[in-house]
């Protein structure tokens, strides 16, 4: 007879995974999807897969505007995973706490309370991770080569999280 164990059963978790360039967001998320069985979406990846041939400079709205897109279309997905009660981890860059609201405003449509878990580490061990992330190219992680003038560029662009953001979440130092 199938029993009940662990966490099969819980509540249907949505994680917004965010903080600075090589923070560790998508290492973060990989190991957390293993660790509760959830869904990850990483944006790197989507972004490179669908609009890398057609960007001819590296132009941030131009960016942006397709960022934004790509949210439409992963939340379309999410909701329907967290419909079939599983969860939902998004490393979707979250730079802004703007961005972080219009996927607090989806969840709470749908009557769920997202979890905000922000990772964060000083910029010297950033850069370093980064520079060692272009070299090696491992898949998992590395979906295109950041230098340091797309670093320095997200740098200032980075709001850090407030209370009211972290009341249903943590802060990670990686
Ligand atoms: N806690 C950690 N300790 C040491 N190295 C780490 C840690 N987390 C991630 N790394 C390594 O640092 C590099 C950057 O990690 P990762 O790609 O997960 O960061 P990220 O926040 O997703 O970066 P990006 O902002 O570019 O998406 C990777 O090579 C990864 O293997
Ligand atoms: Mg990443």
């Amino acid at each position: 007879m199938y029993e009940e164990t662990g966490n099969r059963n819980d509540m249907a978790r949505l994680i917004l995974v965010c903080g600075p360039t090589g923070a560790g967001k998508t290492t973060y998320a990989l190991s957390l999807c293993k660790e509760i069985g959830a869904i990850r979406f990483s944006i790197d990846p989507w972004m490179q897969t669908l609009f890398s041939k057609d960007m001819t400079s590296l132009d941030y709205s131009w960016m942006m505007e397709r960022v934004n897109r790509c949210y439409e279309q992963i939340w379309q997905v999410s909701e329907q995973v967290l419909a079939l009660n599983g969860s939902v981890v998004l490393d979707l860059g979250f730079t802004t706490k703007a961005q972080r609201g219009v996927f607090f405003a989806h969840a709470n449509k749908i009557n769920l309370h997202p979890e905000l878990h922000y990772l964060d580490a000083s910029k010297d061990i950033r850069k370093t991770r980064i520079k060692k992330r272009n070299l090696e190219k491992d898949p998992s992680v590395y979906s295109f080569e950041v230098t340091d003038t797309m670093f320095h560029f997200m740098e200032p662009k980075f709001e850090v999280p407030d209370q009211v953001e972290l009341s249903h979440g943590c802060k990670v130092n990686t």
